[in-house]
């Protein structure tokens, strides 16, 4: 069939808008009708260069939509369905996934970082030339082949705008302080980067009940924002910002850093604002290559963590209906996190909205 879809071709060129070839879902994939896609910074680290992949390929990650028709041997969705993606499907039998890490799962990582489906081909075509899908998911498209490991059913209560932010936002931000550093009541929080990952990570802690949620940006509009989330003080990005945190912490630090930028001078900054004994958590991607300057002496004599969080320590199976379930019960604000929908010829202008610092989440509607 023939679709349309964002393709991204080179570092520093914008999207293109194409129309492309997409096969029919082969033995264990799914056809998905994609209603909404969200604007996630992790799709931007290829226009850059910060994350390398096969090219030309079409990003997007963060969707949701309606199974159109499965497969041969498909057995966890029908037609009609109501799906969030995942963009890290896990198998359940790995090493990882029987550890409690699933998602770390080892047993995708070949075909999803090949931009392939399993078999290590594309459903995606141009003129006969193959296209790639960015995590398996390749949602900045009316339509995708997706496998059927990759879908997640959601309550048809759940909007699909909604549960298009379920897909990475949300899972990655809630589940960074749910999961990876379970936040405990009554503690200090500081947030460097408040978009759409880091307001989650803001929900996260209040739903936790930290009591003072610290969110660091650059951005003022981003401030306000923060506040509305559920952050008690905001300060603004710059040499400070350590000072500033000990003042709002009694002069320690805060017991729980995240970082949701992914720019080693922040991580490194990020680590000064911790509390002896408290921890750092990684959230923001780092260009792929880059280092930071890891302080061996201050961890050993402060003792202080630092840990990555990869989409959340997800199990998504699990997490994608708790987090539907936490917003239809008004206690994950997900409705504010939509600052402004976009058409998907709008893509090139949603992503320069993003990098403005001014909204929360942009979402592409189909
Ligand atoms: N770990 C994961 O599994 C995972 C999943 C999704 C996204 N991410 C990553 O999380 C990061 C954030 O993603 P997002 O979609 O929220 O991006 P975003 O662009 O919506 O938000 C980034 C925020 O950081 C602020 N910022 C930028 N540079 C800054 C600086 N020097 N100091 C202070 N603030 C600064 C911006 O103003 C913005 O508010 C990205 O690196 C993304 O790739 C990680
Ligand atoms: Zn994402
Ligand atoms: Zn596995």
């Amino acid at each position: 069939m023939k679709i349309k879809a964002a393709v991204f071709y080179e570092v520093g060129q914008p999207f293109q808008i194409e129309t492309l070839d997409l096969e029919a879902p082969r033995v264990g994939e799914v056809l998905v009708k994609v209603a909404a896609a969200g604007v996630c910074h992790s799709d931007w680290h290829l226009m850059t260069g910060a994350t390398k992949h096969a090219t030309p390929v079409v990003p997007g990650h963060e969707g949701a939509g309606v199974v159109e028709a499965v497969g041969a041997g498909v057995t966890r969705v029908k037609p009609g369905d109501h799906v969030s993606l995942n963009w890290a499907p896990n198998c359940g039998s790995c090493f990882y996934c029987l550890n409690d890490r699933p998602s770390l799962c080892s047993a995708y990582i070949g075909p999803l970082w090949a931009g392939t489906m399993m078999d290590g081909t594309t459903r995606l075509s141009k003129e006969g030339q193959p296209i790639y899908h960015f995590s398996a998911l390749a949602c900045f498209a009316d339509y995708t082949v997706v496998p059927q490991e990759c879908c997640v059913p959601l309550s048809k209560e759940v909007p699909l705008t909604i549960a298009a932010l379920i897909g990475c936002a949300v899972t990655t931000g809630v589940g960074a302080v749910l999961n990876t550093t379970p936040v405990r009541p009554g503690s200090s929080v500081a947030v460097f980067g408040a978009g759409g990952v880091g307001l989650n990570i803001i929900m996260g802690a209040k739903l936790a009940g930290a009591s003072r949620i610290i969110a660091v940006d650059r951005s003022e509009a981003k401030g306000d924002l923060a506040l509305e989330f559920g952050a008690t003080d905001f300060v603004m990005a710059g040499p400070a910002v350590t000072e500033s945190i000990r003042k709002l912490t009694e002069g320690r630090g805060a017991d729980y850093v995240f970082e949701a930028i992914g720019l080693p001078a922040v991580q490194e900054q990020s680590l000064e604002a911790v509390r002896p004994g408290g921890t750092l958590t990684l959230v923001g991607v780092a260009p792929m290559g880059s280092g930071t300057n890891l302080p061996g002496a201050i961890l050993t004599r402060q003792e202080k963590t630092v840990t990555g969080s990869y989409y959340g320590t997800a199990n998504t199976a699990r997490d994608f209906p708790l987090y539907a379930d936490l917003y239809l019960k008004g206690k994950l604000d997900l409705e504010r996190l939509i600052s402004k929908t976009y058409s998907l010829d709008q893509i090139n202008e949603a992503y320069a909205d993003m990098l403005s610092g001014e909204i929360a989440r942009g979402v592409i509607i189909f």
